[in-house]
């Protein structure tokens, strides 16, 4: 049996890495790893591949940025040769990229198989990019991997037969439980000057907060009084830092060189942190501040309180039994909610079944059974 995996983003690296390590550990796979390169900066994509001791790509596409119709097509063309010349039996991605959907429509396309993993979720919001792409792979995949309960109903509620859906647990869970004690050791929050428990670590990237000013703004104006009794620390992501430039709203941020200075109170920001040390610098924190997907799933693994600036999630299951509330963008919510955190603590966490670190020796498992064509 033949396996493609294919990565192309940031949230992508962490997803794949167990998939291999099983594939790996199992031995009689032949497998090709393809990086579509949607993500190119060392920053969002190298970085990771060191820390996670991914093996290099077998294949980069180098599609690199474009409008979603460029990025989309563009790695469809590219991937189709790899297809025609790699004949694989099944073509593995992951999450909820636009790799994610271009890789899954070229494959089915050829009748090659197609395994989703992460399958299910929705934010029933279709003005996130994700959710169409979330939408669109899984009404073409054979294999739809699930991290939890609401998933499996949602597919359930698709008409998804129940036999292509395999609830496996949480492959980016995988990933944090084994390197989650060699993170906790590296001090990386020292480097900021800061102390455990007394900052709070942001990342914030979505369109829907980041490329319209007013919302940014808005945004940044409640971080900054926030800001005035716990320092932020924010690993900025290029799409944001090129929304902060662009609307002229860098007076809102600190840059910080991370070289040990304390950070007087405010919004330090720093180029965006590897696997580990951003790791380090969550589970170090008094709170996380997102709009991303995955860090609700971490933060609720680690029971670091979480709160997300966004109006719906996709993984309401960390809401459900994990530490993560959602406030969406209006800055006064967004205030009220972390000063609260500051003060209370948060309530008892648990971990959601199969959140167990085993989810890609599962998945391997699975497609094992099922074989080639
Ligand atoms: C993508 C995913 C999003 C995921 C996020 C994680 C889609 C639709 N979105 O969003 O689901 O949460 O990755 O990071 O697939 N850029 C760089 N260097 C890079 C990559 C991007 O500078 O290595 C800049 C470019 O200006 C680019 C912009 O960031 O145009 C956006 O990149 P893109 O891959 O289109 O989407 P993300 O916002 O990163």
């Amino acid at each position: 049996m033949k396996i493609i995996n294919v990565v192309g983003a940031r949230p992508n690296f962490m997803k794949i890495a167990p998939i291999i390590d099983a594939l790996n550990d199992q031995g009689q796979v032949v497998h090709l790893l393809v990086h579509t390169g949607q993500h190119y900066d060392q920053r969002m994509s190298q970085a990771f591949f060191e820390d996670l001791g991914l093996p290099r790509p077998d294949i980069d596409l180098e599609v690199g940025s474009g409008s979603h119709a460029q990025q989309t097509a563009a790695v469809m063309v590219e991937f189709e040769k790899v297809l025609l010349r790699e004949k694989p039996d099944w073509v593995v991605v992951v999450g909820d990229v636009n790799s994610t959907l271009a890789c899954a429509l070229t494959a089915k396309k050829l009748g090659i198989k197609v395994a989703h993993v992460e399958a299910g979720l929705r934010s029933r919001d279709m003005s996130m990019p994700e959710e169409i792409n979330r939408l669109c792979t899984d009404a073409i995949s054979d294999a739809l991997f699930t991290t939890d309960c609401f998933a499996d109903e949602n597919l359930a509620r698709e008409g998804v037969p129940a036999r292509k859906v395999h609830f496996v647990g949480n492959v980016m869970i995988d990933t944090l439980l084994k390197h989650r004690d060699r993170a906790r050791e590296l001090g990386t929050y020292s480097r900021f000057g800061l102390e455990p428990g007394m900052y709070v670590a942001m990342t914030m990237h979505r369109p829907g907060n980041v490329d319209n000013r007013e919302t940014l703004e808005g945004i940044l104006m409640a971080l900054e009084r926030v800001s005035r009794d716990i320092p932020i620390l924010f690993p900025i992501h290029p799409r944001t830092a090129k929304m902060i430039e662009r609307f002229g709203l860098s007076g809102y941020v600190l840059p910080h060189g991370g070289d040990g200075v304390k950070p007087r109170f405010g919004v330090w920001t720093t180029e965006p942190l590897g696997y580990l040390d951003f790791l380090n610098v969550n589970m170090h924190s008094r709170m996380v501040l997102t709009d991303s997907g995955g860090l609700q799933e971490e933060t609720s693994v680690l029971g670091v309180p979480c709160v997300t600036m966004r109006p719906n999630t996709e993984r309401p299951v960390t809401c459900e039994m994990g530490t993560n509330v959602l406030v969406g963008n209006d800055p006064a919510k967004i205030e009220e909610a972390v000063r609260a955190r500051l003060v209370f603590k948060p309530r008892e966490c648990a971990t959601p079944p199969l959140w167990d670190g085993r989810a890609g020796a599962r998945i391997v498992a699975k497609l094992m059974e099922l074989g080639g064509s």
